[in-house]
């Protein structure tokens, strides 16, 4: 689905607002965050605007919230970072050893500081931008790590003169915490409806007549339905008067649309595709997980569920790893989150992750290894710790209203509470240990990963 058309259909203003922030002149650094229900294109404004500040000679960092990721803390700061870790080197000691801390690369590991890594990305992107212009472009942010949300903010807030564009793009209309205040919003509306004909117009099987309406009249101006129901009615004329019959929300639709494909492919292919929805990752490439190969996803590829000319399998769309992932029985996902597991044991945070995924109930080895797991995190040649969500917030806190936590489990819970939104933003704040049990009542909450 993305990059299908090289130009888009409408978005004249939305173009004209980004394009202003990352062209020439660079007065005064910028922020913008993006809102809109799944589909509705924020993902390829965000490319054309990357694609605009390239060609206006601006340097881009770019990153993307992952549902897996979300527990993980830093994991989106350090994706975002990644390509400029060699400049942590030439900040001041402390913000150096802070922003090492928190990727877990410290020779020498010190405790998580939130403020102190804050001020570090401040201080990076602040001097990358001093070398010139610089855009950030953080998309889905609504599945950033907490952690990462806050450094980001916390800087953001704090750039002034410098070359400097943030964008960031979440899906619905509220901005991820952190991002409430000062930042400026664009909610991306439907498209109007002779841009939505317009768009129908360049489908490769264009409904025409009843079947055209029924489709305008379903997508409501949603880029993404307009394409996947045009391909549905297509293939099952019929399809069009049942949508009449049955009102399903128009993100239930689409993942039902998606669903339905995933269950018409061959085993094999089920099996691959699930195994990718549970990877969730395009670091974890087809080679490093036995059954994810490229052989095995071709027929994905030809149903349009899945990119294989990526470096690593990419879903066309969230949706459909959301679909995919939830349209497998819990046992069939608990063995491809433990296939999976087995592809990481080098990578502890992930691997400890991946085994509480396919355990039922919450569960004293388990959360022993997420413990362990952000212990080793804290040693040379691991990365990232996994972190809980905040209290009371979430599907964590939903799994812990459920489930009773073993007695080791239920004490890391303890030990964690009392984080408020900006509880990370203190000093010290971050020297709490990471809660295996938040974690394991968030993974064991098997309705928790539902597309919003
Ligand atoms: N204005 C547009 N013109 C043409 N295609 C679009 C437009 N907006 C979105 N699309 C297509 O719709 C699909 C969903 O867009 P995407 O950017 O992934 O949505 P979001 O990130 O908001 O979920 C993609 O296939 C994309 O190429
Ligand atoms: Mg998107």
């Amino acid at each position: 689905m993305t990059g299908q058309n090289m130009s888009l259909v409408g978005r004249q203003g939305e173009l004209s607002r980004l394009r202003g922030l990352v062209t020439p002149p660079y007065a005064e650094s910028r922020a913008l965050l993006l809102l809109g229900d799944p589909g509705a294109g924020k993902t390829v404004l965000l490319a054309e605007a990357a694609r605009e500040a390239r060609s206006a000679g601006m340097r881009v960092l770019a990153a993307a919230g992952r549902e897996s990721e979300q527990d993980l803390a830093f994991a989106g700061l350090h994706q975002l970072l990644r390509p400029v870790l060699d400049r942590v080197a030439g900040l001041p000691a402390r913000q150096a050893e802070a922003l090492r801390g928190a990727f877990a690369l410290s020779e020498d590991p010190v405790p998580p500081d939130a403020l102190l890594t804050g001020i570090a990305v401040l201080t990076l992107l602040s001097g990358l931008s001093d070398d010139g212009p610089l855009l950030v472009a953080a998309d889905d942010a609504q599945w950033l790590d907490p952690a990462s949300l806050d450094a980001l903010a916390f800087a953001a807030r704090r750039l002034e003169a410098e070359q400097l564009v943030l964008l960031a793009a979440a899906r619905g209309n509220v901005p991820p915490p952190g991002f409430e205040r000062d930042f400026p919003q664009l909610l991306l509306p439907p498209l109007s409806l002779p841009d939505a004909g317009r768009l129908l117009d360049r489908q490769p099987h264009s409904p025409r007549s009843r079947a055209r309406e029924r489709v305008l009249a379903q997508a409501a101006g949603n880029p993404l339905a307009l394409i996947e129901l045009s391909k549905i009615i297509a293939a099952d004329p019929g399809a069009g008067r049942r949508w009449a019959a049955e009102p399903v929300p128009l993100t239930g639709r689409l993942s039902a649309i998606m669903t339905a494909r995933f269950a018409a492919l061959p085993g094999a292919a089920r099996a691959a595709l699930l195994l990718a929805a549970v990877a969730d990752s395009p670091d974890l490439t087809t080679a490093a997980v036995p059954g994810l190969s490229v052989g095995a996803l071709a027929p994905a590829e030809a149903a349009g569920l899945i990119r294989l000319d990526t470096p690593g399998p990419q879903f066309t769309h969230p949706l459909v790893r959301s679909a995919v992932y939830h349209a497998a029985p819990f046992a069939e996902r608990a063995a491809a989150h433990r296939q999976v597991a087995g592809a990481l044991r080098d990578r502890p945070d992930l691997y400890a992750w991946h085994l509480a995924a396919a355990a039922l109930e919450p569960d004293e080895q388990v959360a022993s290894l997420l413990e362990d797991s952000a212990a080793q995190a804290q040693r040379p040649g691991t990365r990232r710790r996994a972190q809980p969500r905040r209290a009371g917030q979430g599907p964590a806190a939903a799994g812990r209203r459920r489930s009773r936590p073993p007695r080791r489990a239920g004490r890391l819970g303890t030990r964690a509470g009392g984080q408020g939104p900006h509880a990370d933003i203190r000093p010290g704040a971050a020297h709490r240990r990471p809660a295996g049990y938040r974690l394991v009542a968030a993974v064991v909450e098997p309705e928790r990963r539902r597309a919003r």
